[in-house]
């Protein structure tokens, strides 16, 4: 499977990992701490809430960038020396470093804000030197300020670097805003060493080990796989069982790996003229070498002009012409055997042998020498496994095919996180639609009335509240900011896979579209799902007492199944999620920590998030518990009025809760205390909402006297912020 489908937090060995793994406190204890001065929700980002970055791009003079970009590849500077005189290589290695991050099993990484600037990322051994390519770029980015983004500025000079040596390209397209904290939900692992420390590799066949979902690289620090094989060794089938799980991590088949791999080593070389201990300097940017200013992996700047620099450890380049895009990559790997052999560093690499004068490499510095070129065991798989084989051959024998295959995974690999196609910015985006971008034809606003006159006979129509919200709920909520895939938009609710998902209580929620399809009229299937459910919690409301009005925005368009790579969303399902109390198997993470991650990937916070709890329960809007096949959580009399019981009956002294499930800890019933009478049923993600110090003191509030106005207002702002998640 291309789409990494499966529970993301299923566990390779049975225990309990943390959220969040590894973090850049864990890495760097002594670094600044900075988030001091972010509590309190002061925001890091000094340009303020109304910056408006499409603005600032839509002036910007794109042109003259380009054209500055170009003159920056050949403008070699004395601190940094471009390799042949030409620094496209490099910058197309920082381009896919800073893309490549992403992975569709939560939608995290990527290119999309700029995390290449900051922890971990910026020292990430994989990134190696790559700190030198950002600030080449510095004078360009200082001259355009706040028309392009860090963001953007990596990924448009990974494409001018292409096309000024001869290289295909499908287009670009703006609109990566800048953070400028470190983003703090990624999952990067649960490894103390980095890869080139001896750490082990993720996936063990002896032990059954496959890669931890929602991970994309074989080993903590890597962006995907290791240049010399599996836990360095150099074996090319099992490099390209790596490459096959890694690359599909992040939407990628066969036929794109090896388009991107071999298209991206049509340039530059590998580095690994000395060994490692050779290298004088400073360890890697966040180690925080002050003199250096934020410069990892520094060495000898005379070593440094003579081309003596270790990066991966690797040596040479793959092509006689690594400035040039073009055939010679899969020529060489089928004109030649290869042999095994370690580079100045110590690293194994492959050389041809016997290669004529003419198909060695100019030195990098000195372009009257030869050397050998090199293949890494990672670019042996796609000549040693027989699957990328038939398509490396294909691409040797047809370079329409390659450039047309490259260029369009290039596009896939710097845009796949940025989300629907109308968020591009600029004039070079492609006017193709593309799968992979989840299209959706433009939909119309309806008129007031049509809408009133459909919610009121959907209200009358004997569906109830819970199952309207719950339909809407299931709709709306795959959304994921990380890479604005999923939500209400498209309709693809009533489409495979996401009808079928247990989580979504499938014959219910058939019963439901059907119903809804049948009255919605002229309204698209999306905006009625979302309508019906708004009505359902207005209706709710005001059998509650409450006078609310959800502020929805309409105009979404309905998705065919011919627009809908039905595979590509199987990474959306939900396995747990706390918001509906359904939990199919417990996973390697706490299942509240899963309801925090939900709450995360769509964008709310604390309160938020609590207040949609207690009001989605106080509708009785729960799944069908996955073992019992009946609601739990519902901690009301009353459900289906839109009421703040769930939070008043959590906090009641008069109940005592135990632990009922054999597992141990996911199940528990509330008794009386006097009595002994059972009273409710409820999950770990209800009782949280009590035991968790901070989230009590947010349920505290929505069960105090006089605050049940306010437990309304902002239960239907946060139910509006989810079903609007996809205008945001
Ligand atoms: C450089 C490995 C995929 C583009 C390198 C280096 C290694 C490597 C070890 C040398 C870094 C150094 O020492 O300076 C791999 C592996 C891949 C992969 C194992 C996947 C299996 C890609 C892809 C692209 C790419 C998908 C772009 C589409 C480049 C470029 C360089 C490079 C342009 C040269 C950088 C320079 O000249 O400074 N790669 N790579 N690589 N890689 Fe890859």
């Amino acid at each position: 499977s291309i789409s990494g489908g499966g529970c993301p937090f299923s566990g390779n060995d049975g225990g309990v990992r943390a959220l969040l793994g590894r973090t850049n406190r864990d890495w760097w204890p002594d670094a600044l701490q900075l988030e001091i001065l972010t509590q309190n929700g002061a925001s890091p980002d000094p340009m303020g809430e109304d910056f408006d970055y499409a603005e600032a791009f839509n002036a910007l003079d794109y042109t003259a960038l380009k054209e500055d970009l170009k003159a920056l590849m050949t403008d070699s500077q004395p601190w940094w020396p471009a390799d042949y005189g030409h620094y496209g290589p490099f910058f197309i290695r920082m381009a896919w470093h800073a893309a490549g991050t992403y992975r569709t099993g939560d939608g995290r990484g990527g290119s999309s804000s700029g995390q290449q600037r900051f922890a971990p990322l910026n020292s990430w051994p994989d990134n190696g030197n790559l700190d030198k390519a950002r600030r080449l770029l510095w004078p360009i980015k200082q001259k355009y300020g706040k028309h392009i983004s860090w963001a953007d500025l990596f990924i448009l000079t990974g494409n001018v670097a292409i096309e000024s040596m001869g290289g295909p390209v499908f287009g670009f397209g703006g609109g990566r805003k800048d953070v400028y904290a470190p983003e703090t939900d990624v999952y990067w692992g649960t490894e103390e060493k980095w890869i080139d420390e001896g750490a082990e590799t993720r996936i063990v066949e002896e032990e059954g080990r496959a890669l931890e979902n929602p991970l994309a690289a074989i080993q903590m620090g890597l962006i995907y796989v290791n240049p010399e094989g599996p836990g360095g060794n150099p074996d090319p089938l099992q490099s390209a069982r790596d490459m096959r799980e890694t690359f599909g991590r992040m939407a990628m088949n066969d036929e794109e790996t090896v388009a991107l791999t071999a298209g991206g080593h049509a340039f530059g070389k590998a580095h690994g003229a000395v060994p490692v201990d050779n290298m004088s300097g400073s360890p890697e940017s966040e180690a925080g070498n002050m003199h250096m200013m934020g410069f990892g992996w520094t060495s000898d700047p005379e070593e440094i002009g003579k081309g003596h620099i270790t990066t991966s450890g690797i040596e040479g380049a793959w092509t006689p012409n690594p400035t040039q895009w073009g055939g010679d990559y899969f020529r060489l790997l089928f004109k030649y055997d290869y042999e095994l052999v370690r580079s100045p560093a110590g690293a194994q690499q492959w050389q041809p042998v016997n290669a004529e004068e003419a198909d060695m490499a100019p030195d990098a510095r000195d372009p009257s020498k030869k050397v050998p070129t090199m293949m890494t065991t990672a670019d042996m798989a796609l000549k040693m496994d027989p699957a990328y084989r038939k398509i490396s051959e294909r691409f040797r024998d047809d370079q329409a095919a390659l450039d047309d295959a490259f260029a369009r995974a290039w596009f896939k690999l710097c845009h796949r996180d940025m989300g629907p196609k109308s968020r591009y910015l600029g004039p070079e985006v492609p006017a193709e639609d593309l799968i992979w971008q989840d299209p959706v034809p433009e939909g119309s606003v309806p008129s007031d009335s049509v809408v009133s006159e459909f919610t009121s006979k959907i209200l009358d129509s004997g569906l109830s509240v819970r199952e309207l919200v719950k339909a809407a709920w299931a709709s709306a909520s795959t959304y994921r900011q990380s890479d604005r895939r999923g939500g209400s938009n498209g309709a693809r609710i009533r489409l495979a896979p996401q009808k079928d998902w247990k989580v979504n209580d499938p014959e219910e929620l058939s019963k439901v579209l059907s119903k809804i399809d049948e009255l919605r009229g002229d309204i698209s299937m999306a905006d009625a799902i979302v309508l019906a459910g708004t009505a359902a919690v207005e209706k709710a409301a005001k059998d509650g007492g409450f006078d609310v009005k959800a502020d929805l925005k309409l105009g979404r368009g309905d998705a065919s199944e011919a627009q809908t790579d039905a595979e590509s969303f199987e990474p959306l399902e939900p396995f747990a999620d706390g918001f509906r109390n359904y939990l199919q198997t417990k996973a390697s993470i706490k299942t509240e920590d899963i309801l925090i991650d939900r709450a995360s990937l769509l964008g709310l916070s604390i309160p938020e998030m609590t207040v949609l709890v207690g009001g989605l329960r106080a509708l009785g809007a729960v799944s069908k518990h996955a073992k019992h096949g009946y609601d739990i959580g519902v901690l009301t009399d009353r459900p289906g009025v839109l009421s703040n019981d769930f939070f008043v009956n959590l906090l009641e002294m008069g109940v005592m809760w135990e632990v009922v499930d054999e597992s141990g800890d996911e199940e528990f019933v509330g008794k009386d205390r006097s009595t002994g009478e059972t009273k409710w049923n409820a999950t770990r993600t209800d009782l949280v909402f009590g035991s968790n110090s901070q989230l009590r003191s947010v349920a505290e509030v929505y069960a105090e006297n006089g605050n049940e106005q306010k437990f309304a207002a902002d239960f239907v702002k946060a139910w509006t912020k989810v079903m609007n998640a996809n205008f945001a």
